[in-house]
């Protein structure tokens, strides 16, 4: 423990690459973030739609990784099991957030919102442009359930497998689908020397988006 202290009290990056002002910005968040996002996708980042989704479980705060899969008229959408621990926890209380990690490029965007589901036509779409595996793992997958073992899950997906010819096309468990979340607010963060990051943040007010500049 103490070797692993001490490497971690030495870790240290510096930012110097980018920098970002209100002029640098889009007056409209989803602009900006679609221009980060694509910057993203054109540099080193590994699954740059990768982000956490945070929401909460009466006051425990909970996050795991999931993948954004479009920007929609209803927010930005991503798609997992209605009956996991997130459905659950959304379905209680649908205020989430969702944090977006682009290390090559020193960034970090934060988006805050209230997420609904996706219509039922949306899921049905995007699952069946899924590949055949994993179609087959949400229809057969209790997510966030415990399960036995290994071999129980191998065996859950053998006997959906088995349940549908190949030729077959794979109908939508119910239980799996679209949520998109409906930003109130975003913030953009820039990584700069000696700590001095730039973050800058908009608000939705009922007059527009409010702009403006935090400490770092
Ligand atoms: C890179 C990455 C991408 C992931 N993408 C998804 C996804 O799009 N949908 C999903 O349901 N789970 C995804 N997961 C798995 C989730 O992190 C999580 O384990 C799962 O959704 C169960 O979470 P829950 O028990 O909190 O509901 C991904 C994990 C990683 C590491």
């Amino acid at each position: 423990m103490k070797n692993i202290n001490e490497t971690l009290e030495k870790l240290r990056v510096r930012y110097q690459s980018r920098a970002l002002d209100f002029d640098d910005c889009d007056v409209i968040p989803e602009k900006q973030f679609s221009l980060w996002l694509e910057e993203a996708i054109s540099s080193e980042c590994d699954e740059p739609n990768a982000f956490t989704l945070s929401t909460v479980e009466g006051d425990q705060p909970r996050g795991r990784v999931v993948l954004l899969k479009g920007i929609k008229d209803d927010g930005f959408a991503f798609y997992t099991n209605y009956d996991s621990d997130k459905g659950s926890e959304l379905s209680k209380n649908p205020k989430a957030s969702m944090t977006f990690l682009w290390l090559p490029l020193h960034r970090q965007v934060r988006i805050e919102g209230v997420i609904v589901k996706t219509s039922a036509q949306d899921s049905d779409e995007y699952f069946q442009k899924r590949p055949r595996g994993s179609q087959l793992g949400a229809i057969s997958s209790p997510q966030s359930l415990v399960v036995k073992s290994r071999q129980d899950l191998e065996e859950m997906f053998e006997k959906a497998t088995k349940e549908f010819t190949p030729d077959q096309s794979l109908p939508r468990p119910a239980q799996w689908g679209g949520y998109a979340l409906n930003p109130t607010y975003f913030e953009f963060w820039q990584g700069r020397d000696n700590r001095m990051h730039d973050r800058i943040a908009y608000e939705r007010t009922d007059s527009g988006w409010k702009i403006y500049r935090l400490a770092p």
